[in-house]
Formats: structure tokens, sequence, C-alpha cells
């Protein structure tokens, strides 16, 4: 498969510079990036090639979201409460209902859908606690193009005292999916361990979980310190520990290959054990304004090097969107944050915390061709802009969905499921 997408073309380098090249072409052969060069006369130099010709409009790099859960894209919106009672009125019963393949089907392409509409190549996602599900989930990826990461959440305790699953039953389901799924079309798939939060699970299985990431090097997700409560809970629960984050350090399940949502409110010796164990942390913003949540400490994280990029949580964050996303990150901190920072942490700064960066995330010679097509024009006729932080801004503030008009994942087009 030869093709040459025209266009202007943005492209991350690094948290403080992102380059623009107006009227150029991405020059792809089998699905990878192999030339980056002006439009003009490139026809004669690649006869043979399929030409898309998107001129006028922006090409980007994918979008990639770090944190989402499958089940909650019908819950979306559910106003009212902070997190625990949001979990208990609403998100539980929903994942509940993935018991029936029908609406797990219905709403798993629903997720996917919306994915592709907001421009979004690569996932990482969160589903029901269900092993059918979840294999369902992956089944549906594998059709849909987009790289996923995907986990059945993992909730053998909850304090509520429903039991969803046995410790035994949530790690032999999790490992068969991986078994089955991880590195599925040449790593585009990939399995992630998610057990929920400490406030969910037991001892026992956390620790399990550390022991096969010590033997397997897998991936592992979860929320970390998002909500007073939840960390009260957390320390009621696991007696015998200082802090939130010693729990999920001392049972092995941070590493250089696991993510943690929110973060919010850690101690500066929490942000250290982050950091010295390599563990990424997965920032949703908007999730945190929904919920009231509070505020990540992004300058901490900054200056400490821990590595981060930016997730929906959707259903907690209302919008699929990393336009939305940005935009939060923004508004979320008391002082202004450069445009260059948050589209990083919504693309190349995403590739570094899944450990994707030589695949994905720009368009550096060799990576896949992960791209999306933007259009401001259709809504904004007379737009112009003197600088690329002046367009990546105009993209952070006014961006939504329909500025997303065509979206390629390894070079081949994506289209909604049906
Ligand atoms: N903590 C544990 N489960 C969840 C969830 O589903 N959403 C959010 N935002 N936080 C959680
Ligand atoms: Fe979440």
């Amino acid at each position: 498969m030869k093709t040459i997408i025209k266009g202007n073309i943005i492209n991350p380098i690094s948290r403080l510079k992102t380059e623009y090249f107006e009227n150029y072409a991405i020059v792809i052969e089998n699905g990878k990036i192999i030339e980056l060069l002006p439009a003009d006369g490139i026809e004669k130099k690649y006869s043979g090639f399929e030409m898309l010709d998107y001129s006028g409009k922006i090409i980007s790099p994918g979008f990639i979201d770090n944190h989402l859960h499958i089940p909650q894209v019908n819950q979306r919106a559910r106003y009212g409460e902070n997190l625990m009672e949001w979990l208990s009125k609403y998100i539980l019963t929903a994942e509940d209902s993935f018991e029936d393949l029908e609406i797990a089907e219905r709403e798993i392409k629903n997720c996917f859908n919306c994915l592709i509409a907001n421009g979004t190549t690569t996932a990482v996602m969160y589903n029901s606690y269900h092993k059918s599900a979840t294999d369902l989930a992956f089944q549906i990826a594998e059709k849909s193009g987009l790289k996923a990461f995907i986990g059945k959440t993992m909730m053998d305790y909850f304090t509520e005292g429903k039991q969803y699953e046995t410790t035994d039953q949530s790690l032999k389901d999790s490992y068969d999916l991986y078994k089955k799924w991880d590195g599925r079309d040449n790593g585009r798939l990939n399995y992630i361990f998610t057990p929920r939060f400490a406030p969910a699970c037991s001892l026992e299985l956390l620790t399990e979980i550390g022991k096969i990431a010590k033997q397997e090097s897998v991936y592992i997700q979860s929320h970390l310190s998002e909500n007073k409560d939840e960390i009260e809970q957390a320390l009621n629960k696991f007696f015998g520990f200082e802090t939130y984050t010693d729990i999920y350090d001392k049972t092995g399940i941070l590493t250089a290959k696991t993510i943690m949502a929110h973060c919010i409110h850690l101690s500066d010796y929490e942000f250290n054990l982050i950091r010295d164990t390599g563990c990424k942390i997965a920032h949703c913003p908007s999730s945190n304004f929904f919920l009231k949540s509070g505020s990540f400490n992004f300058s901490a994280a900054e200056r400490k090097g821990i590595e981060f990029g930016l997730g929906s949580d959707v259903g907690a964050g209302p919008s699929f969107s990393l336009f939305d996303v940005m935009k939060s990150l923004n508004y979320a901190q008391p002082y202004h944050i450069l445009p260059q920072k948050s589209y990083y942490y919504a693309t190349l700064g995403n590739a570094y915390v899944l450990g994707l960066e030589k695949d994905t995330g720009n368009f550096e010679i060799g990576k896949d061709a992960d791209l999306i097509v933007i259009d401001i024009k259709k809504y904004h006729q007379d737009f112009k802009f003197s600088t690329v932080e002046n367009l990546l801004a105009y993209m952070i503030y006014l961006g939504h969905q329909g500025f997303i008009t065509d979206m390629f994942v390894r070079g081949k087009k994506i289209n909604y499921i049906k």
C-alpha cells in the first residue's frame, strides 16, 4: 500500500516545540511514514502512489487518550455527585449490564465510533469486569483498525459489600485475555491489567498482579488519589500502609508500564515514589472538574520529571474530544499553559507514556502513519494565524469533534463501525 497525503502539517516535537509545514506531503508505504516533503511536484517523484489531497486542511498525528471507560459512554453527564457516590449511584450498575452481550456490543461499538469521530487513533480503556464482554471489546477493536489497550476491570472486593468476582477468577480471566490478545496485529492491540482501585481490590489481588508484572512485564492501569473519601477508604481498608501510593508500591504494581489515573492529592513523598518507579500518570482534567475531585499538581509533576499524558476519563469526563481535555488542562491550572505543551501531552507525550514513542505520536520517518485531518475552515471561514502557537490555541479553545474529518491508522483509512 503506497499513499501520499497532502495538506498543512503540524508535528509535535517536544513539550515546547511543534513544527508547522504548509502545503506538504506525507509519503506512506506499508503503513509507515517514509518521507515528509513539500507537496509541489510530488506526483512526478512518486508516480504510482495513491494521492489523497487535503490541501488547505491540517494534518496532525492522531490523538492518544490514555484513560477512558468503555461501559460509561452512556453514563456521561450524570451530574451532582462526587466520586464514590457517583460510582455507586450510576456506574457500577451500568457496568453490570455488560453481562448481556447485546448491550455490551452496542455500547462498545458506540464507544469506538466516538473515538473515531474525535480523532483518537490510540486509546487506553477499561472495560467492565466481564471476561466475555472484554473479549468482545477486543474483537471490535480488531475490526475498527484503531490502536487499543483494553483491560477487564478487576474488582474482587467492594466496600459496599458486593463481591463482583473472586480473586482467582479475576486473575484467571485477565490472564486468559492477556494471553489471547496482547500484541495482536503486530502490537496494534494490547492487554492491560486493570485493578479498578484499592477500595475495590483485595491485597491478594494486587499482590498477584504485582507478581505477574515482575515475571512478564505487563501493562497495568488503575486509579490513585482522585478523591478524599476514596483515599480514606483505601487507607482504612489496607491497614498498616502509610500512604495510598504505598499500597500500590508495596504490592509491586507501580512499574514503568503502569498508568495511574488522577494522582491529585499526592504528597511530595508519593510523587517521588511515582517518579522513582517509572510509573506514568493519566491526567484527566475534564473528569476532575466534573466530579469536583480537585486539580492535578501539574507544575510539581513537570518539575519532578514524571511522565504523564492526557486522558478523557469518559464517563466522568463528559467529552471524548482531546481538544476539550487540552482546554481543561489549561483551565485547571492557575497559570497559562503553552498550547504546544497541551498538544504534546495529547500526542507524543502519551506515546511516551505507553512506550510507543518509536511507533506513533508524531511524523518522524519510520513511524506508523497514525494521523487525523482537521478542518477548521468548515466552522471558521475567516480563520487565519501567524504562528503555530496561534494555530494550536485556536484548535484547543475552539476545537470539537466537527473539526475532525478523516482518520488513518498505519496509513489505512478508518471508517465508522456498523
Ligand atoms: N475510581 C474507581 N473507578 C473509577 C471510575 O470508573 N471512574 C473514575 N473517574 N474514578 C474511578
Ligand atoms: Fe477513570
